[in-house]
């Protein structure tokens, strides 16, 4: 009976454990879960979301008092087109992450960063641009494009001169998107190292619309490696979402992917960003308290716990400190709905915004509690106490578990 340890994921000739953490916004796979992953040879990620909020958390900057402070003139205005990204800002942002993380790195892993094209940030391209390219003078070993088409962000780093040595991949949910990504990005003669298939199990922003529950990763990940296969592509293909024990990872390697991506179960590791009270509603949940709706305002739907506070919570829009929803010009979803439920209530001094969140906000406090569907299985990983409460994990405990596991079994805690 084989386990993931019998496989390896191979860069040309670096061959690392074929297992990654997931990345998980804002800083919930922290700089420590990273850097475990890459101790132990595989992959850590992580997320370049909302980076000076982190920078700030991380390095005591004070990049989004600052900014709170240029706009605070703009609160009450409804229009936030005026709110811009300081440049300079973040890109100093983004290189103390990712300078501080790879300075800190042991072992023969690698670490990558997360990078979501639904950050429009009121300035996409530019914006885009600035994070991708500070992270790779910041020297981090390559770049997950995640939460969009990414259409045209290779053409954005191909004057950059680690474009052709840094691992660069993309995370896709259809072999469609492949495509088309490979299409727009002939002309560069730069393949993507890698491609994550991300099914409909998955935690975060979700590649299917609200029919989630028709898909399946082992189908679309076979469409995946038949196309590459016919096209004689030879680009390693990474299943991700809803893979839980060793055993489903060697089930997936066994078909043609060459490592897996998790992040459930990590969640619940001390070196997870999570604050320790909502770790504790991960492992409680069950089955009935993880829902998939189209609360945030990205227009991608999003899979989270029932009890997140986010949901329903009618907060101002805190552009003028975030913004990392605008778009081009300036719109969110949320601030729409909110100013819609302002306009019906406005005398009421707390309101309810049920269509939409204030996803900034509520990421950035720990609020929406987003997961993947295998969240209410965690408690069997673990050891309950005398007090009622579930006993946290190592990252590397849940690594190795992976990585060893055979027959379904899941290693608990000593
Ligand atoms: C709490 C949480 C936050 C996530 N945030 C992101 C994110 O910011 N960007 C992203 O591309 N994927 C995100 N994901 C998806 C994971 O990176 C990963 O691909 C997926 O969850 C793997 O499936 P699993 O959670 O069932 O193991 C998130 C997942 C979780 C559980």
């Amino acid at each position: 009976m084989k386990r993931v340890d019998d496989f390896r994921l191979k860069f040309g000739k670096k061959e690392l454990v074929p297992i990654l953490v997931g990345g998980m916004g804002v800083d919930i796979s922290t700089a420590e879960l990273a850097l475990e992953a890459a101790r132990l040879g595989g992959i850590g990620h992580i997320s370049d979301a909302m980076v000076p909020d982190v920078s700030d958390r991380r390095f005591g900057t004070k990049f989004v008092k600052d900014k709170t402070r240029f706009f605070k003139h703009n609160v009450d205005n409804s229009d936030k087109s005026i709110i811009k990204f300081d440049l300079g800002m973040l890109a100093e942002a983004t290189r103390r992450h990712v300078e501080a993380t790879m300075q800190a790195k042991r072992g023969d892993g690698l670490i990558f960063v997360n990078c979501m094209e639904k950050l429009t940030m009121n300035a996409p391209r530019e914006t885009l641009t600035v994070r991708l390219a500070s992270a790779l003078d910041a020297g981090i070993d390559g770049i997950t494009l995640s939460a969009g088409l990414h259409l045209g962000s290779f053409a954005l780093l191909a004057d950059h001169p680690r474009f052709r040595d840094a691992k660069l991949g993309i995370i896709v949910s259809s072999v469609r998107a492949l495509q088309l990504f490979l299409r727009k990005n002939a002309r560069l003669n730069r393949l993507p190292d890698y491609v994550i298939v991300e099914g409909p199990l998955a935690g975060g922003h979700l590649g299917f619309g609200m029919d989630w529950a028709q898909y399946d990763l082992a189908t679309i990940l076979a469409e995946v490696v038949q196309f590459l296969k016919t096209e004689q592509l030879n680009i390693p293909v990474i299943a991700a979402g809803g893979i839980f024990t060793g055993s489903d990872a060697v089930s997936f390697l066994e078909i043609g992917s060459a490592a897996v991506q998790v992040a459930t179960r990590f969640t619940v590791s001390n070196e997870c960003g999570l604050p320790t009270k909502v770790k504790q509603e991960y492992f409680k949940a069950s089955e009935d308290d993880i829902v998939v709706n189209t609360i945030s305002p990205t227009g991608y739907p999003m899979r989270m716990l029932k009890g997140s506070p986010a949901i329903g919570a009618g907060v101002r829009p805190n552009c003028e400190s975030y913004g990392y929803l605008l778009d081009g010009s300036g719109h969110c979803a949320y601030i729409t709905a909110y100013n819609h439920e302002v306009a019906l209530h406005p005398d009421a001094k707390i309101i309810s915004v049920m269509d939409k969140t204030c996803l900034c906000t509520h990421m950035r406090n720990f609020n929406l509690w987003t997961c993947g569907q295998a969240t209410y299985r965690l408690k069997d990983t673990t050891k309950r106490r005398e007090d009622g409460s579930y006993q946290m994990l190592s990252a590397e405990h849940i690594f190795k578990d992976y990585q060893f596991s055979i027959d379904q079994k899941i290693a608990l805690p000593t």
